[in-house]
């Protein structure tokens, strides 16, 4: 079975700085969805969080903050961002269709660009992490690839169809929306879902 390594390339893509959704900005719809659910900052985890960049942002909101991904290069790059930020974050080198067997549920998931990747390699595994990093009342937003657009490239695409079959046994889906992603710059990169969850 293809791992999270070598699904993608994930290491390679960082080493040679093939990173385009790495937009070093806060993601909008992040910040969007959290303004109008108000929830109280608690516990988060960001799966597949890349060089850290939400992490950090949700750490300087008041979130207690765990970031995990499976390049080192990223994690690395992800600490050192948060050390100029000034904030604490946990961070793991780990693959997420693998993880948490030990942890404590967390309030929040956050996942941009991870499961739309993971659900093609090892989707029992991915949510049998969700499993283990939620209990029920936790919130997750998944950030994942539309296919309802037409153009070349971009991230793996997630019909809704799929999107339902796959989050709905363990989660209750509070919205499903198009959304864009940001690239660097801010510039509108590809149509994307988020998906905002509350575990069952
Ligand atoms: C599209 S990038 C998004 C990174 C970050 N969430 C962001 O918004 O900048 C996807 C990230 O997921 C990570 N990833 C993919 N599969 C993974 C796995 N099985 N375990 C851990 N991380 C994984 C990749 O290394 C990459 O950093």
């Amino acid at each position: 079975m293809a791992t999270a390594k070598t699904d993608r390339n994930w290491d390679e893509k960082y080493s040679t700085g093939n990173t385009p959704w790495d937009s070093d900005l806060a993601s909008k719809e992040l910040k969007n969805v959290l303004a109008d659910a108000k929830l109280q900052p608690t516990t988060a985890i960001e799966l597949g969080c890349g060089t850290g960049t939400n992490c950090v942002y949700l750490a300087k909101e008041g979130w207690q903050v765990t970031g995990v991904d499976c390049v080192s290069q990223a994690v690395e790059e992800a600490k050192r961002k948060a050390e100029s930020a000034g904030v604490n974050v946990a961070w793991g080198e780990a693959d997420v269709q693998n993880f948490g067997a030990d942890s404590e549920p967390f309030d929040f998931v956050f996942d941009r660009g991870c499961y739309h990747c993971c659900r093609r390699v090892d989707l029992d595994g991915y949510f049998n992490t969700l499993r283990n990093v939620t209990q029920s009342g936790s919130h997750m937003l998944c950030l994942c690839g539309n296919p309802n657009e037409e153009s070349s490239g971009g991230p793996p695409r997630v019909a809704e169809e799929n999107v339902r079959r796959e989050f709905e046994p363990l989660f209750e889906i509070l919205h499903l929306r198009p959304f864009h992603f940001e690239d660097a710059g801010g510039i509108q990169g590809p149509l994307g879902w988020s998906v905002w969850m509350k575990r069952k």
